[in-house]
């Protein structure tokens, strides 16, 4: 059996970092690990025990909920949906309990940057996203994040950057948002987004950056489609050079 094959997709907020590699992951079968999902429904569980944020006290109580929790991820088409969506869904479960929705709403996403510069809670979180991407019973995994192709998965095979305009992942989050929420305000996520890329990008441990050998490619002008398309491309080739270097070999 080939090893497993690890994809790594990086970029700041809304660059379309996990509709992306859920596609990727459905069409190639592969697992998908939504990196940022974990950090979120730590917040999440922070927030819900009304943990202080800042204090050293909460920091302390915050690594302790990192140790002892159960992050798990199910990739799946949507049952019995109507409509034309059939894009697959990433289930997130914190501690068995589907918390998918909860990760995503604003609360969580202002608190999110704040427990993800915590050193000891990265620590933590890396020895969970090795752990998946070394599942021995898959092909591969599309991992998606801030870090990957630089710190968790060093040695991916794949490392892909994806980037966009600010002005445009603004507004494709506020449409993703708008579905489920009608309050929401542009200019509030546009604040948010610049606020965490610039917070992302400036911490000291693991700030987002391109890998030296990552493919950079820019969203504000290639469809989904188009970038989904593009990955599998790049995967089937090298797992194609792969098959062969262990013909020549064998
Ligand atoms: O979906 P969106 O791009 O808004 O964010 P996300 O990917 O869900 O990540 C939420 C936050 O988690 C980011 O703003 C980062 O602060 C943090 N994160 C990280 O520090 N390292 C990662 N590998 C992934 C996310
Ligand atoms: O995971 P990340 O925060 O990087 O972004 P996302 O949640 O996957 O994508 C944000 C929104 O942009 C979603 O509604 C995607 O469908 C959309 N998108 C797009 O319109 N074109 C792309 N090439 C990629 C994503």
């Amino acid at each position: 059996k080939l090893s497993i094959f690890k994809i790594a997709i990086d970029g700041p907020a809304a660059s379309g970092k996990s509709t992306t590699s859920r596609y990727v992951a459905h069409r190639l079968g592969f697992m998908h690990i939504d990196s940022g999902a974990m950090y979120r429904a730590i917040t999440l569980k922070a927030l819900r025990q009304n943990i202080k944020f800042e204090s050293h006290n909460g920091i302390s109580h915050i690594i302790n909920l990192a140790h002892n929790s159960s992050i798990q991820f199910a990739t799946t088409k949507p049952i019995g949906s109507s409509g034309g969506d059939n894009a697959p869904q990433t289930m997130v479960y914190l501690d068995d309990e589907d918390v998918s929705a909860d990760i995503r709403t604003m609360d969580v996403t202002r608190n999110v940057s704040f427990v993800a510069a915590i050193p000891e809670i990265r620590k933590v979180m890396l020895a969970k996203q090795r752990g998946y991407a070394n599942s021995t019973n898959i092909d591969g995994v599309v991992m998606d994040g801030r870090d990957i192709g630089t710190v968790v998965l060093p040695d991916a095979q794949l490392k892909i950057f994806l980037t966009a305009n600010a002005n445009v992942r603004a507004m494709r989050r506020y449409e993703q948002l708008k579905l489920k929420d009608k309050k929401v305000v542009f200019e509030e996520i546009l604040r948010d987004l610049e606020k965490r890329d610039k917070a992302d990008l400036e911490r000291k441990v693991s700030p987002l950056r391109k890998a030296i050998d990552a493919v950079v490619l820019d969203t504000t002008t290639l469809t989904l489609n188009e970038i989904v398309g593009k990955i599998i491309e790049m995967t089937n080739k090298l797992r194609n050079n792969a098959a062969q270097l262990s013909e020549v070999n064998s």
